[in-house]
């Protein structure tokens, strides 16, 4: 999984690209490259390597930027096939030089393709499936073709999926690019044009937006677009909507704080916020298709932190509404549940991106059986917005540390919105009682302002720093708090690689019990409610095996006290929402402690932000 980029225009194309992998590189970033035509030659620059190191410019940033020429194709690599080296790195050419290919996907008949090229004589020099495309462009050409023609040959072989684009120095004025299952726009800038893999990488650039649908082949020149379907080549430019993005672009700086994911994490108020306000009619329109009683069963399928979302709605929909949910991840349910789905069934897919590839693949078997979909998801013009049958959103702003923050409160604001709406339809609460729970999410933003006070904060740094080093962290919790376990414990492994498991307190003395000894570290999430006695006498048990215990607990709890050896304070609010104020301190407890390990927690090792791969 990687991220492409292209422009075509007035301006040098080099340091545009550059700009735009940078702002991809949550997309991956174990290698990145450039290619450019100037005077009739093609120039490749490429390396294993990040593009931006502590903020600042790596040497292959610069090397990146020095390129020349008006027209380039660039990639930030994230590995699957070969491991990160220079080699493996993209664009790939063909065996003469003239073509160069960046893409972001899988070629799933990469082998025999290549085996059919290496016959032919074709020379290849890296361990990846991409390789394969400038050689097939080139044995096309070879045949007489032009470089469109040879380059939608190229196309039709492919298996898999892919966002492709090409540049060769016999037609040194357009790029060709090809999309199929892989995120792809066009922007429309004023001298030239630009392709990307999503819209922020150009988002300063231009703000006007093309996507590319599946099945689409894209031929992109310094004053024109065109956009045909790749199968009949009919011209399908005229019926494209030109999308028109309001985000503004200095958001995606990071204003001074060291890391996206601190800028992030302090974001949240006003993500909380905007998705409350702005989104809420929509949310009861979706709250009335749910009660309209049509379906039999509701599966809300996610992956990473949008499934702990999914298990926060589901304890708020269980509780107020006594409407049964089943929350599966996504790479399951493709394969397994799918087999339960009919027309009856209602599946409501949250993705922050809205491109993650199982979550994709989740939405279109449950079309295919018949279900009615929804999305919740945080990117407008995402891939899953044109697959379902209905669209929420959350208004977060773009996202870019690649450990999810305020994309995760902002879902559960907009999953507690609608599971309000819902109970008050299916009569379990009145309307007063409806709008006491509105009045209370309306309060979550002062909320988390509260937590995000610098002495609080403080407090939570100072525990990172301290138990840095403890190898190996139990997360527990029981009713809502078990959610806000889970995504304590995966913010922990994301960024600071120590171990963490999360379980619900109830299920410790089956088996984790016994992992427990002096000083393991053990979050407690303790919020108060039906389970708040059952969750102090977990936190007492493992306190009596020698466990370092931090209780997350609201302010002027003391019965936490006596068995925790610290406790993180937050505001009281409804147990049945408490995921929402309580994930906070413990995604700064993350933060901090992969800052004081040395860690760069935007960038963390193996993963990256939306996985457009199985
Ligand atoms: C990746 C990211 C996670 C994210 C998950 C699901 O694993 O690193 O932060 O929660 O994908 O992403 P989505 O965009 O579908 O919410």
């Amino acid at each position: 999984m990687c991220g492409i980029v292209g422009y075509v225009g007035e301006r040098d194309a080099a340091p545009i690209i550059v700009e735009s992998l940078v702002r991809l590189e949550y997309r991956g970033y174990d290698s990145a490259g450039v290619a450019t035509i100037h005077e009739g030659r093609l120039y490749v620059e490429k390396d294993a390597g990040k593009l931006t190191e502590g903020g600042e410019p790596t040497d292959l940033q610069r090397r990146l930027k020095s390129l020349p020429g008006k027209i380039g194709i660039g990639h930030t690599r994230w590995a699957t096939h070969g491991d990160p080296t220079r080699e493996n790195a993209h664009p790939h050419t063909d065996c003469r030089d003239r073509i160069a290919v960046v893409h972001n996907g899988i070629i799933e008949n990469f082998s025999e393709l290549r085996q059919e090229l290496e016959e032919r004589g074709h020379r290849f020099t890296s361990e990846t499936d991409t390789e394969v495309v400038p050689h097939l462009i080139e044995e096309f050409m070879s045949e007489g073709k032009s470089f469109f023609d040879a380059f939608v040959e190229a196309v039709k072989r492919l298996e898999g999926s892919y966002a492709i684009a090409a540049i060769c120095v016999d037609e040194p004025d357009v790029i060709l690019a090809a999309r199929k299952e892989s995120p792809l726009v066009v922007g429309l800038g004023e001298d030239g044009n630009f392709l990307a893999s999503d819209i922020p990488a150009i988002l300063p650039e231009t703000n006007e937006v093309i996507p590319v649908d599946d099945g689409e082949v894209v031929v992109v020149k310094r004053d024109e677009v065109k956009i045909l379907d790749a199968e009949t080549l009919r011209d399908v430019t005229d019926e494209k909507e030109v999308q028109v993005v309001e985000e503004d672009p200095h958001r995606l700086e990071r204003h001074g704080y060291p890391h996206f994911m601190l800028k992030e994490i302090h974001e949240q108020p006003e993500a909380v916020r905007n998705t409350l306000t702005i989104e809420r009619d929509r949310l009861v329109e979706m709250a009335e298709e749910l009660a309209r009683g049509e379906y039999r069963r509701l599966y809300i399928v996610a992956c990473g932190t949008s499934y702990h979302a999914g298990l926060g709605a589901k304890y708020a929909m269980e509780m107020l509404a006594r409407f049964p949910v089943d929350v599966v991840i996504a790479s399951e349910f493709r394969y397994v549940t799918r087999e339960l789905v009919d027309e009856e069934t209602l599946v409501l897919a949250i993705s922050q991106s809205g491109e993650t590839a199982d979550t994709l693949a989740a939405v279109r078997e449950a079309n295919e059986r018949g279900a009615t979909t929804i999305a919740l998801t945080n990117v407008v013009g995402s891939t899953i917005t044109r697959e379902v049958d209905h669209v929420m959103y959350t208004h977060a702003g773009f996202e870019k540390a690649v450990a999810a923050t305020k994309t995760y409160t902002a879902q559960l604001a907009a999953m507690y919105t609608l599971t309000v709406e819902l109970a008050r339809r299916l009569g379990e609460l009145t309307d007063k009682e409806a709008e006491e729970y509105h009045e209370e999410l309306d309060r979550v933003p002062e909320m988390l302002e509260r937590v995000l006070e610098w002495e609080r904060e403080r407090e939570v740094a100072v525990l990172g720093g301290r138990y840095k080093e403890r190898p190996n962290w139990f997360f527990i919790g029981r009713g809502p708090g078990y959610p806000t376990a889970m995504e304590g414990a995966l913010k922990l492994k994301e960024i600071t690689y120590q171990h963490a498991e999360a379980y619900p307190a109830g299920e410790l003395k089956h088996g984790p019990l016994a992992l427990i000894e002096e000083g393991v570290p053990v979050v407690a999430v303790a919020q108060r409610g039906g389970v708040y006695e059952k969750m102090l006498a977990n936190i007492e048990e493992v306190k009596a095996r020698g466990a370092t215990v931090i209780t997350v607990a609201e302010e002027g709890d003391e019965n936490v006290e006596e068995h925790s050896d610290h406790v993180i304070r937050v505001p009281r609010i409804s147990e049945v929402f408490s995921p929402i104020v309580y994930t906070v301190p413990l995604q700064l407890l993350a933060y901090y402690m992969s800052v004081a390990r040395g860690i760069d927690p935007d960038y963390p090792r193996n993963l990256a932000k939306s996985v457009t791969v199985e």
